[in-house]
């Protein structure tokens, strides 16, 4: 018997394109996917039509996951309230929140609202759910099994707290990414060929959070580990744990992306 149950994926892009990996990988059932590019089905039990009316008639999924971009929810969900009746729906629109959602697909469906991040395309994603009211426990496992396919996953009973989730892993993987830039960019500063300079930078990032990841130590500690006293690395950290550089720079770029994720969200 498959794992996942027939899904109903709406918007095959990036991140919905990664779920359904996931999902296939975990042995799924039968999944409809709409997308008006209609990309390529990736295997026999996936169907990929271009628009709601193009679903097969008698397809009952079990959760409808909304993987549309925000700005695309005030036309796109109402197509899809029919299925509320029998259906979890999960969305992992960002800013797009529970109520808002609830009134495009009527007051009826059980509202699952998550944020994933982009890390979930290798199957390493973190996200964090929040159930709306009338979500069963058997739906709210139902979304758990569809979110741990692309990664961890937390559950909060405070729809407000997705607004720093947003900030911190929603768009953590950018912040990431600008550190490789900037170590690339530093390191042929010094005089280090490009070629090298972004070999070293990117397999810093990643092999740092393999490591980080294989550890039982905290952060900090992998970072002392590294730290000989008097040492190079304590030079480069003195500058960087200055107040005013990056921990007050931290959390002030979280501040900002909490505040405008709490904007999106009206
Ligand atoms: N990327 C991230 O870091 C991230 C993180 C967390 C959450 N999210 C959320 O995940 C959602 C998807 O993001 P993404 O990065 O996967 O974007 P994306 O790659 O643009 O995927 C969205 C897909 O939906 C399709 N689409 C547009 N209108 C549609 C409709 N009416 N019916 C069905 N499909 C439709 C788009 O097609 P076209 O290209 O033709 O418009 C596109 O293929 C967004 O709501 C975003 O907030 C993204």
């Amino acid at each position: 018997m498959s794992a996942i149950p027939p899904i109903l994926l709406v918007g095959f892009g990036k991140m919905g394109g990664a779920m359904l990996a996931g999902w296939r990988e975990r042995g799924l059932a039968a999944a409809v996917a709409v997308d008006p590019m209609r990309p390529a089905s990736p295997g026999p039990e996936v169907t990929v039509v271009a628009s709601a009316e193009e679903i097969p008639s008698g397809f009952t999924p079990s959760a409808v996951v909304l993987a549309v971009k925000p700005q695309s929810a005030a036309e796109t969900l109402p197509l899809y309230a029919r299925f509320g009746a029998s259906a979890v729906m999960l969305s992992i629109m960002a800013g797009q929140t529970i109520s808002t959602i609830s009134r495009l697909l009527g007051p009826d469906a059980a509202i699952v609202r998550s944020m994933p991040n982009t890390p979930a395309a290798v199957r390493q994603g973190i996200t964090v759910a929040c159930p709306g009211a009338g979500v069963t426990e058997t739906q709210k496992s139902l979304c758990h099994t569809l979110l741990t396919a692309i990664g961890e996953v937390a559950w909060v009973d405070d729809e407000g707290l997705l607004d720093p989730v947003t900030a911190v892993s929603g768009g953590g993987p950018a912040y990431v990414f600008l550190l490789a830039e900037l170590l690339e960019k530093a390191a042929i500063e010094q005089g280090i060929p490009a070629d090298l300079a972004r070999l070293m930078a990117r397999q810093t990032v990643s092999g740092s959070g393999a490591l980080l990841a294989a550890s039982t130590e905290d952060a900090a500690q992998l970072r002392i580990n590294v730290t000989s006293p008097k040492g190079t690395t304590e030079r480069a950290l003195a500058v960087m744990m200055e107040a005013s550089a990056w921990p007050d720079t931290i959390s002030r770029a979280i501040a900002a992306a909490t505040a405008r994720s709490r904007e999106l969200a009206g």
